[in-house]
C-alpha cells in the first residue's frame, strides 16, 4: 500500500429488530434533556414516530417536533430546523426518516453551533465547530446517510445540488432497526435499495478504496443483490428487510471511507434540473455507467459480477467484468426501475446541459475508475436515454 489511510465515522451504531426502543436511554446517555425530532410530514403520524416519541418521553426527554422535511431538501429547511433547535434550547438532534430527513438533521445539528446558513458550508471542511449530539434513525435501506459525513441539498434557484461535507457531520449514534423499514412500499424500497447498491459498487471501485472499505462494499453488494428482489416483492419478510438494512449500512460505511463515483455525478443534474429523486436517478443510470466503467478495472468488476451472483468460471477477466452491468440491469428490470432517461421524461435536448452540470460534481468524478470527460458524460446520458 502506497498511501496513508485515515478512517473516521459514526461514533456508535446499534443494529437490530426493536432497537428503536433504546432511543430514549441512548439520547439520555448523550446528555440530552430536550431533543428536536426531525422527520417529514408523511412519517409524522406513523407508529415509527409515535414509538420514538414514546421512547424519548419515557426517558424524561422533552421533545421538540420539526416535521417539515421535504424530498430533495433545500438548505432553508436545515436553517429553519436549526433556528427552532436554538430557540427551544435543544441539546440533541434526532433525525428519523430517509436520506433527505437525515441530511437536514445532520446539517441542523452543526448549524446550531456555527453562524450563518447551510449554504455557507456547502463544500468540504468548511464547518468550524462541532454541533449538537445527533442520532440518526433510517427508515429506508438506501441512503447510508446515518454513517456518512455529508448532507446534500438542492438549490432550486441555481438548479444545482451540493453537499456539506465535514467530519463534524458524522452522527453520534445510528440506530438501525429493520422493523422500521417493513412498511416502506415496493417502489421506494426498490429505488432506495438501488441507491444503496450504487454506493456499494461505486465505493468498491473508487480510486480511494482501500482494504477496509473494499470488504464493506463487496459484502454490501452481495447482501443487496441477495435481498432486494425479496424486499420489493415480499416486503413484510424480515429476512429480506434485515439483509437490506445490513447491506445499505455496509454500503454507507464503504461510501464514508471511499466516496462515490460517476453515477452520483451524473445523477445530480437529473435531480437539480428535473426533480428526479436521488435514488431513481442513480438506479436508472447505474447500469450505463457500469458499462462505461468496467474497462477501468476489470478485476474489480469481475468480483462485482460474482458478488451479484453471476457465474464467471472459465471466463476471461474482461468477459466476467462485462457481466456486472448486465446483472444490475436485470435486477433493475425485475424490481421495476425505469430502464431509460426517456421513461423518466428527460428531454434529449437537455443532455449537453446535464453533461456540463455533471462535470461540476468534481469529487465523485475524481474517484471514478475510468476518467469521465464532458463528451463521455454526454455519451453515457445518450445511451441511458435510449435504454
Ligand atoms: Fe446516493
Amino acid at each position: 500500500m502506497d498511501r496513508i489511510i485515515t478512517v473516521e465515522g459514526v461514533k456508535k451504531t446499534i443494529f437490530g429488530s426493536g432497537s428503536i426502543k433504546r432511543l430514549g436511554e441512548e439520547c439520555k446517555a448523550l446528555g440530552a434533556k430536550r431533543a428536536i425530532i426531525i422527520a417529514d410530514k408523511a412519517l409524522a403520524g406513523t407508529t415509527i414516530v409515535t414509538d420514538s416519541l414514546e421512547a424519548l418521553k419515557s426517558a424524561s426527554i422533552e421533545v421538540i417536533p420539526y416535521f417539515e422535511v421535504l424530498p430533495e431538501p433545500a438548505p432553508s429547511l436545515a436553517d429553519a430546523a436549526a433556528a427552532i433547535a436554538s430557540k427551544e434550547a435543544a441539546d440533541c438532534v434526532v433525525g428519523i426518516g430517509g436520506g433527505s430527513t437525515m441530511d437536514v438533521a445532520k446539517a441542523a445539528a452543526v448549524l446550531t453551533k456555527n453562524p450563518g446558513s447551510a449554504t455557507d458550508y456547502i463544500g468540504l471542511g468548511l464547518v468550524k465547530n462541532p454541533g449538537l449530539p445527533s442520532v440518526m434513525v433510517p427508515t429506508t435501506a438506501g441512503t447510508g446517510s446515518e454513517v456518512t459525513f455529508t448532507a446534500v441539498f438542492t438549490m432550486r434557484e441555481s438548479k444545482s445540488k451540493g453537499g456539506i461535507n465535514s467530519p463534524y457531520l458524522y452522527p453520534s449514534l445510528a440506530i438501525l432497526d429493520p422493523e422500521l423499514t417493513l412498511s416502506l412500499p415496493p417502489y421506494p424500497t426498490a429505488y432506495t435499495g438501488m441507491d444503496a447498491l450504487t454506493h456499494a459498487i461505486e465505493s468498491y471501485t473508487s480510486l480511494q478504496a482501500h482494504f477496509l472499505s473494499e470488504t464493506q462494499s463487496l459484502s454490501a453488494i452481495e447482501l443487496i443483490s441477495g435481498n432486494l428482489r425479496g424486499a420489493v416483492y415480499d416486503g413484510s419478510n424480515m429476512i429480506y428487510r434485515e439483509g437490506m438494512l445490513k447491506g445499505s449500512y455496509q454500503a454507507g460505511l464503504g461510501l464514508a471511507m471511499a466516496g462515490v463515483g460517476a453515477v452520483h455525478a451524473l445523477a445530480y443534474p437529473l435531480g437539480a434540473l428535473f426533480n428526479i429523486p436521488h435514488g431513481i436517478a442513480n438506479a436508472t443510470l447505474l447500469p450505463f455507467v457500469m458499462a462505461y466503467n468496467y474497462p477501468g478495472n476489470t478485476e474489480k468488476f469481475a468480483m462485482i459480477a460474482q458478488a451479484l451472483g453471476e457465474g464467471i468460471d472459465g471466463l476471461s477477466m474482461r468477459e466476467a467484468a462485462s457481466k456486472a452491468a448486465s446483472a444490475v440491469a436485470q435486477l433493475s428490470k425485475d424490481i421495476g426501475i425505469p430502464a431509460s432517461l426517456k421513461e423518466l421524461q428527460i428531454p434529449v435536448e437537455a443532455i449537453p446541459e446535464m453533461a456540463q452540470g455533471a462535470m461540476k460534481v468534481a469529487r465523485p468524478l475524481a474517484n471514478n475508475p475510468r476518467p469521465v470527460t464532458v463528451d463521455s458524460a454526454a455519451e453515457i446520458y445518450r445511451l441511458a436515454f435510449k435504454g
